[in-house]
């Protein structure tokens, strides 16, 4: 009674001194070989030991025969006892166990809690920007990493501190896809930074892939520099040729969009509130002008990462003409030339009525003296057309006057 009691605290104290100090935890590079040594058992055969294993290729505790068989390839016993795992996967993650009795019969127990992993690839930052806008979002990268076990994770650097995503000047979208055959991890980080207006110029970031295991390296990009390009606020000025953008029919009339000199920008133009389609040009030209090109006209510079800016409106307008609706359809050089007939003609006309005006006084005042006074009112009415269109006297000046 009192020896079972005694043997029943043994069990106790050996399995207590199994769980604590047998139970370990191993991680093991995928593909590699891996050793487990049995505890307490004797170096060489005749020995008292049996491993069993419970792992992803199990469906409970398996335990391996000694003699070996159809487990050789993934976990046989060596000679001394130990455990070898030719080349451990993925599937091999889980809990070895060997039972081990000295030869003075001492019984001893150890655990591995096996776990494997394997190194992915160099992580690298695709489709980097070349330059960044302060004060809105701008995608920085892509971090990627391939081929490792356990997932791990990614994290971005700023001039080599972590970088938090915050939701708001830091954003990051990422994305874990498995290899369906190798069971490897690939993950993809994107980054998402609005740089602060007047902050670094020259920031430079990083991405580093940091192993699902513990004590287990960081693995580092190469480091991208970036410029950061600080908006100017974006001006656009129309400018219209003529100035106030008034033109005879059939006149030119020239709208350019002036902004700051930038190369990635597209310039739309905009007649009475419609976009018109044509091709972005900063200029816009409109010759041989009709009446259907009157209207409203603004210009709307675009920028990949500001977003639209439109200039103040001008409105063009044709000139309206004296001669009425038939002076529409005469070309301007028309115009002109009937203008300098006209000019030419009234000219002559006033010419004319002058000489004729001169020889006509002459030959009243030789009249005077010949002519009967019946004619005196129409003398007098002849006399002051003819005082209008020479100097004035004073009495019929101020008659004619208002
Ligand atoms: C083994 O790993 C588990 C979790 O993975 C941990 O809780 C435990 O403390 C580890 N044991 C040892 C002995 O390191
Ligand atoms: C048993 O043999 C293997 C391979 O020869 C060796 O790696 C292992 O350390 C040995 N185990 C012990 C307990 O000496």
């Amino acid at each position: 009674m009192a020896a079972g009691a005694a043997a029943g605290a043994w069990v106790l104290v050996f399995s207590l001194w199994g769980a604590v100090v047998g139970d370990r935890n191993v991680t093991a590079r995928i593909g590699k070989p891996l050793v487990l040594n049995c505890r307490g058992a004797p170096k060489k055969p005749p020995q008292q030991l049996e491993w069993k294993l419970n792992t992803g290729r199990t469906e409970a505790w398996k335990v391996l025969s000694p003699q070996g068989g159809p487990w050789d390839s993934v976990a046989r016993v060596l000679s001394n006892g130990s455990l070898l795992l030719p080349a451990v996967g993925i599937q091999d993650e889980g809990t070895f166990r060997c039972q081990a009795k000295s030869r003075n019969g001492k019984e001893t127990r150890s655990t591995y809690q096996v776990r494997v992993y394997q190194i992915p690839g160099k992580p690298e930052i695709v489709d980097p920007a070349s330059e960044l806008m302060a004060g809105v979002p701008n995608k920085v990268g892509t971090c990627l990493s391939k081929g490792g076990y356990p997932a791990g994770t990614l994290n971005w650097h700023l001039d080599g501190k972590p970088l938090i995503p915050d939701g708001k000047g830091v954003s990051v979208q990422e994305e874990t896809r498995r290899h369906p055959e190798t069971g490897l991890f690939t993950l993809q980080s994107e980054l998402m930074v609005t740089p602060a207006r007047g902050g670094a110029p020259h920031p430079t970031f990083s991405c580093s892939f940091s192993p699902g295991l513990p004590r287990r390296q960081a693995l580092h990009t190469t480091p991208i520099q970036l410029s950061v390009w600080e908006p100017v606020p974006l001006e656009v000025q129309l400018v219209v040729e003529p100035e106030g953008g008034t033109v005879a029919p059939g006149g030119t009339v020239t709208l350019t969009c002036e902004t700051p000199a930038q190369s990635s920008l597209q310039i739309h133009w905009i007649k009475d509130g419609v976009p018109l389609p044509l091709t972005p040009n900063p200029v816009l030209l409109l010759s041989e002008v009709r009446p259907q090109d009157q209207g409203t006209y603004s210009c709307v510079a675009t920028h990949p990462s500001h977003g639209p800016q439109e200039s103040r409106a001008v409105s063009v307008h044709i000139i309206e003409t004296e001669e009425g609706p038939t002076a529409g359809s005469l070309e301007g050089q028309g115009l002109g030339t009937v203008a300098l007939a006209l000019g030419i003609l009234g000219g002559l006309g006033m010419a004319a009525l002058l000489i004729g005006a001169i020889i006509w006084q002459r030959q009243r005042r030789q009249g005077e003296e010949r002519k009967a006074p019946e004619n005196q009112e129409e003398e007098e009415e002849e006399r002051e057309e003819l005082n209008q269109s020479e100097e004035p006297e004073a009495a019929e000046g101020s008659a004619a006057g208002p």
